[in-house]
């Protein structure tokens, strides 16, 4: 056996041995911790309030992330940062994120307006969303810090709207987040509307692409 299959074999039974760690979260231990959450983003994170995020389907490291953030006041929300001040162990918070990311994205599957088609166009255009969320918004779950973007297909139109003026106004702003503090000031209202209408249509588990116009 080669040294470099030694270490490897080595590091496998490590990784093995101590579980989850460095894996991420647990996502049936994370089910239980997530009852803290139902109340407002659903038990499956299919959150029923439009200006509630859907969690379902999101990205492990993302939805761990962006909760350290509201945690640690850099992310402002009153909901979510009294819930933070109470529930925000990391290995809580891991656990829950693993549940989230492990449920599916119930899509609105809404018709696809004249404003979606809009929307679609400006998303490919010259703001190149699609770069860094994917030509499906589909999001990119990141091989390192930098590339990683998160899932936009399905999201809640009110909410992506709302975080989407945030991030214009700097009100919503992240070390991650910097290209959409500085892509933003760029696109105007209705411009905003229409990227989020298109968007909050994508069903990523349709067969065919929802989004090719009729
Ligand atoms: C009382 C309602 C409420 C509860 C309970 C709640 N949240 Fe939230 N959560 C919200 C609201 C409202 C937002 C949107 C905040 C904003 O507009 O920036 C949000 C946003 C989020 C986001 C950001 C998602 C994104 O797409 O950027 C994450 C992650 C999140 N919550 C995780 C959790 C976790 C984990 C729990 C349980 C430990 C939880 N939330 C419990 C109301 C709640
Ligand atoms: C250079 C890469 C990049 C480009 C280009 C980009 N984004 Fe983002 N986007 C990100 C990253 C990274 C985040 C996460 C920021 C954070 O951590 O707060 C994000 C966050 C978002 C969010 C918040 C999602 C949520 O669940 O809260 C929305 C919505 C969004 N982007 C839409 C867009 C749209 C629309 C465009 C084109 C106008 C665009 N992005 C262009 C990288 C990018």
């Amino acid at each position: 056996m080669s040294m470099r299959k030694i270490i490897t074999t080595a590091c496998l039974i490590v990784s093995l041995a101590s579980g989850t760690a460095g894996a991420g979260g647990d996502p049936a231990a994370g089910q239980i911790k997530a009852s803290s959450c139902a109340f407002c983003h659903g038990p499956d994170g299919n959150s029923s309030d439009p200006a509630i995020p859907k969690l379902a389907g999101q990205f492990e490291k993302y939805i761990l992330q962006q909760s350290l953030l509201f945690h640690s006041g850099k992310r402002k929300d009153a909901a979510m940062q009294g819930v933070t001040a109470v529930i925000n162990s990391d290995q809580d918070l891991a656990d829950i994120a693993a549940h989230f990311a492990s449920q599916v994205l119930i899509s609105e599957k809404a018709p696809n307006s004249v404003t979606a088609q809009q929307g679609k166009i400006i998303y490919e255009g010259m703001l190149k969303c699609y770069l860094c969320h994917g030509p499906n918004g589909e999001g990119n779950p990141g091989s390192s810090e930098t590339d990683a973007a998160p899932r936009l297909a399905g999201q809640h139109k009110t909410y992506l709207i709302k975080t989407l003026k945030e991030f214009r106004s700097a009100q919503r702003r992240s070390k991650n987040g910097f290209m959409m503090n500085t892509i933003m000031p760029m696109v105007s209202d209705a411009e905003i509307e229409a990227l989020c209408e298109y968007l909050s249509r994508i069903d990523l588990t349709a067969p065919e692409n929802p989004t090719d116009p009729q």
